[in-house]
């Protein structure tokens, strides 16, 4: 299958910023989306707000640290519209400090978001587009897995991990599967300075608004990816504002 129009498409962290947009944006062109994330009321807006245009679009609370919450998310679309085409791997946390302020949770919570989170979609999903011996995975990494800059170390080090790891997905894939890494830069979202220190948040969040793009340009990157022909396999797309160094 070709295009957007008709594809059952899962994503994980879409209650906001790209996730939704992206949501919102494939759901415009015809997508079914079944969508993941922890926040069920910022969820239910997200599909109520693709209902009301007319789209198809159902929400489910998940965890992506918890493997059993990735396997309802794809087993969901399975059950409900019969198939799985794309899952999304969005979700992320940039709670991002300097090393000397041991946020070890934070660190932990990047890890099991980005690397374990990642791993739990692969492992629900795989399964499924062998069955159907077709499907793509688009992962959403970031400008930080191709340049650290400090103090996003942790950060940095587990996008690389998406990064990686997507190409090596990529390379066992085989002709049937397809592999997108889409690594977006500063994008203008909540979640940018959200769990970091009130001096880091706010420089981040100065940047943001100075420099970042619309998620509507990430949505519309992850758009491209999935609407290429079945044979095709768009590898990596990094987007960033002009503006960012
Ligand atoms: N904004 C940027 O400048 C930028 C740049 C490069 C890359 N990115 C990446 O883009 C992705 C989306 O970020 P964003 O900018 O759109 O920020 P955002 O608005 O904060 O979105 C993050 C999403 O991830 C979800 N999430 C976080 N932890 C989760 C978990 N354990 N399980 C399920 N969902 C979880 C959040 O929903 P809940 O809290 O409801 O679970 C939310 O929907 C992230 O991977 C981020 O690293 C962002």
């Amino acid at each position: 299958m070709s295009g957007i129009n008709g594809k059952v498409i899962a994503l994980t962290g879409a209650s906001s910023g790209i996730g939704e947009e992206t949501a919102v944006h494939l759901a415009a062109r015809g997508a079914r989306v079944v969508l993941g994330a922890r926040r069920k009321e910022r969820l239910d807006a997200v599909v109520e707000r693709i209902t009301s245009q007319g789209g198809e679009a159902v929400g489910l609370v998940v965890d992506v640290t918890r493997r059993e919450d990735l396997a309802r998310l794809t087993g969901e679309a399975v059950e409900r519209f019969g198939r799985l085409d794309v899952l999304v791997s969005n979700a992320g946390t940039m709670a991002i400090s300097p090393f000397d302020e041991l946020r070890q949770d934070d660190w932990d919570a990047m890890v099991a978001t980005h690397v374990t989170g990642l791993l739990n979609g692969i492992g629900a999903a795989l399964p499924v587009f062998r069955r159907q011996r077709s499907g793509h995975f688009v992962n959403v990494a970031s400008t930080a897995a191709y340049l650290v800059k400090s103090p996003q170390g942790v950060y940095a080090a587990t996008k690389t991990a998406v990064k990686i790891l997507s190409e090596g997905l990529r390379q066992e894939s085989g002709p049937d599967l397809r592999v997108t890494l889409v690594s977006p830069g500063f994008t203008d979202t909540e979640g940018v300075g959200k769990g970091a220190g009130p001096e880091i948040a706010a420089e981040l969040v100065r940047q943001r608004d100075e420099i970042a793009m619309p998620p509507s340009a990430v949505a519309s990157a992850i758009a491209y990816a999935i609407e290429q022909p079945a044979h095709v396999d768009v590898g990596e797309i990094v987007v960033r504002s002009t503006a960012q160094a």
